[in-house]
């Protein structure tokens, strides 16, 4: 069988089902939760773990609920929009699967190959559990994918390593990124901070790539439950640069609304 990666060592394919070999014999063990380790332990990014199994915990519970189905559909939609027989989909940064899981649903006619990468080992287990298959530890930065091999590369809310999603898409492929826009999270932010920024508003533009399309999804969710809210902050970048007394101003909120607002951008090669 086919892997979907190739070697780290040496860029040959993989094949196997278990174990995970190249022609010159770097074999792969798959472990017992189902993903291959593919990080190269040399390799800088490797110092790098990516989230936390207490984020990972926190991020599985908060999409359980439901409260980004917009953003997904709005995925699902674009990846619909490209879809094509037997098409290879790389999720670069694939966390616990919620997201690829559901285009894997969605795009079942089309019979296509998806595979996860991602340097967080606890996502990788939550995402081999959500039934993906082709899950592999590795950096964004260096992915165990052949050169132009992908006809559609998904970079959500994940390290943006434009340079390398331009090396392994194919010349008719498409990147499809999903990005936070000003005023996502405001809500969440105001209840925690006294004087909460907008977020920057993401450059559009990127070196190498032709945009296609840009579609806002922008909407409010209103949280009820202590923990629905406190698990939205803990799977963000805030709950490590706040400090406890302006943490704890959540800890008591039974409620919370706030804004949502993405942009799901899809780029072609130049
Ligand atoms: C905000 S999460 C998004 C996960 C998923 N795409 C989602 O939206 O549910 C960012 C993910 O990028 C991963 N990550 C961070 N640095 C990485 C790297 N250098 N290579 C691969 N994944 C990385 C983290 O482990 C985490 O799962
Ligand atoms: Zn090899």
């Amino acid at each position: 069988m086919t892997s979907f990666f190739s070697c780290p060592v040496c860029g040959n394919p993989l094949t196997g089902d278990k174990t995970l070999k190249c022609e010159n014999n770097h074999s792969y063990d798959k472990n017992k939760h189902g993903y291959v380790n593919l990080l190269m332990s040399n390799a800088a990014s490797s110092k790098r773990h990516g989230d936390d199994r207490l984020m990972v915990q926190a991020r599985t519970e908060f999409l359980e609920k439901g409260y980004y189905a917009p953003v997904r559909e709005a995925l699902t939609n674009t990846l619909l929009a490209h879809a094509s027989q037997n098409m290879r989909i790389l999720d670069a940064g694939c966390g616990e699967c919620w997201y690829t899981a559901h285009f894997a649903q969605a795009l079942n006619d089309f019979a296509p190959q998806i595979a996860g990468v991602d340097i967080s080992k606890d996502a990788l287990r939550q995402g081999a559990k959500r039934g993906m298959k082709q899950l592999a530890v590795a950096s964004t930065a260096k992915l165990p994918v052949a050169s132009e091999s992908c006809q559609a590369v998904l970079n959500i809310f994940s390290p943006p390593e434009l340079a390398e999603f331009h090396r392994v898409l194919s010349p008719d492929g498409v990147l499809i990124r999903a990005l936070p826009m000003e005023n996502h999270l405001l809500g969440l932010k105001q209840a925690v901070y006294d004087n909460a920024l907008l977020n920057p508003v993401p450059v559009t533009d990127i070196s190498g790539y032709v945009l296609l399309d840009a579609t806002p999804v922008h909407y409010r969710i209103t949280m009820n439950h202590s923990s629905d809210i406190w698990n939205l902050f803990t799977m963000t970048p805030y709950y490590y640069k706040t400090g406890k007394a302006d943490q704890d101003k959540l800890r008591n909120l039974d409620t919370l609304s706030t804004e949502i607002e993405i942009i799901v951008l899809t780029y072609k090669k130049a």
